[in-house]
């Protein structure tokens, strides 16, 4: 694949290194941008200086929201190397996002070369203080020029990178979610279960709402019943309920998170009693109030494992654990954190070199 590279003139000072990066708001110097048309395929391949694009008035991301999105991590190990986690997973789950959005796709082969020279080319910005890493945000968006409602014959592709800290300002330490009873973030058949930007402005009226109130997130109950635990807003989530690992199965409303693909591999392979299936709000409240809800915690990319020491539903709070970090999650912390970042032996294939 023919990528074309035009260096910035004056490369930007990287971030010092007890500077604190919090999540998304500094980016590398260069992004990587191509377009699609019906007639021409994707073309046009280039890096280019991170900068301001321009987009004509009528484009349809603007209008109809098409727009899918990915995000992945680079991760420095102590020699100095970088490596990705499961790259291909999320180019397959990118592509998926495209055919349910109608956006065009890319050959899993053209898009793991792109990263992977992009990343090659921004490498001296993945930064190497413990818990840090290179975010990495892939994204799509329609792009015709006309008002009329119809899939999508332009597109445009970019990659824009971030050097990280954590995602949420409590690190690993246990989070507070509220659980959301009034709207809902995602229906079967719907885009739930894509990675979209429409699902994220869905939900921000409720996380603003639980924001106000203290909370980190919101829990997602089903869109249909409000009935079944789903997902939290930007993370999948786990429970121990009386030595029974549960998760919310995949049934088309909830994102198929890449980290809770992991720890479900990771739990499995090491004998845990591990079950994805429908767990309603009702059978949450009564672990939580028999005692039997042992440990909760979110998975995903930006935040890895967090800890949740705190649910709240329907006005009253319940502590997790006496919000403390529990065993499993602890142990699903060390072990992914430990391959990601190269500590430990990468037994399941997962790392992937960046040269
Ligand atoms: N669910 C939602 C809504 C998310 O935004 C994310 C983050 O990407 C996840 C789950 C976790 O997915 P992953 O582990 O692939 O990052
Ligand atoms: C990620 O974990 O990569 C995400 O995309 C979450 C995000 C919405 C901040």
């Amino acid at each position: 694949m023919n990528i074309n590279v035009t260096n910035i003139t004056t490369p930007s000072a990287k971030p010092a290194k007890d500077a604190a990066l919090g999540f998304g708001k500094i980016f590398t110097d260069h992004m990587f941008q191509m377009e699609y048309s019906k007639e021409q395929g994707w073309h046009d391949a280039r890096i280019i200086p991170f900068g301001k694009i321009e987009i004509h008035p009528a484009s349809t991301v603007l209008h109809y929201g098409s727009e899918i999105f990915e995000g992945l991590k680079a991760y420095r190990k102590a020699d100095g190397s970088v490596q990705l986690f499961r790259p291909l997973e999320n180019i397959r789950r990118m592509n998926r996002s495209a055919e349910r959005m109608c956006l065009p796709t890319i050959p899993e082969e053209d898009a793991l070369e792109i990263l992977t020279k992009f990343i090659e080319h921004e490498k001296d910005w993945v930064p190497s203080e413990p818990g840090t890493s290179l975010y990495i945000r892939p994204f799509m968006f329609g792009n015709d020029e006309s008002l009329g409602v119809h899939a999508v014959h332009n597109a445009t592709f970019m990659i824009i990178t971030s050097p990280v800290g954590s995602y949420y300002p409590e690190g690993i330490n246990p989070v507070k979610i509220m659980i959301e009873s009034e709207d809902v973030r995602a229906v079967r058949g719907g885009t739930g279960e894509a990675k979209c930007g429409g699902n994220y402005a869905a939900s921000n009226r409720a996380g603003e709402r639980a924001a106000q109130q203290g909370y980190s997130q919101v829990l997602w109950l089903d869109g249909v019943e409000r009935k079944y635990i789903e997902e939290v807003g930007a993370m999948n989530v786990m429970f121990k309920i009386a030595g029974e690992i549960v998760t919310p199965k995949l049934v088309g409303s909830i994102l198929p998170g890449i980290t809770r693909k992991s720890c479900l591999e990771l739990l499995r392979d090491e004998g845990y009693t591990v079950n994805e299936r429908l767990l309603s709000v009702d059978e949450l409240i009564a672990a939580l109030e028999n005692g039997t809800l042992e440990e909760a915690w979110g998975c995903g990319t930006a935040a890895v494992v967090s800890p949740i020491g705190e649910l709240a539903y329907n006005g009253k709070k319940y502590t997790i654990n006496n919000g403390q970090i529990g065993t499993v999650t602890q142990h699903l912390y060390d072990t992914l954190t430990g391959i990601q970042w190269g500590v430990l032996e990468d037994s399941y294939g997962w790392t992937y070199p960046i040269k």
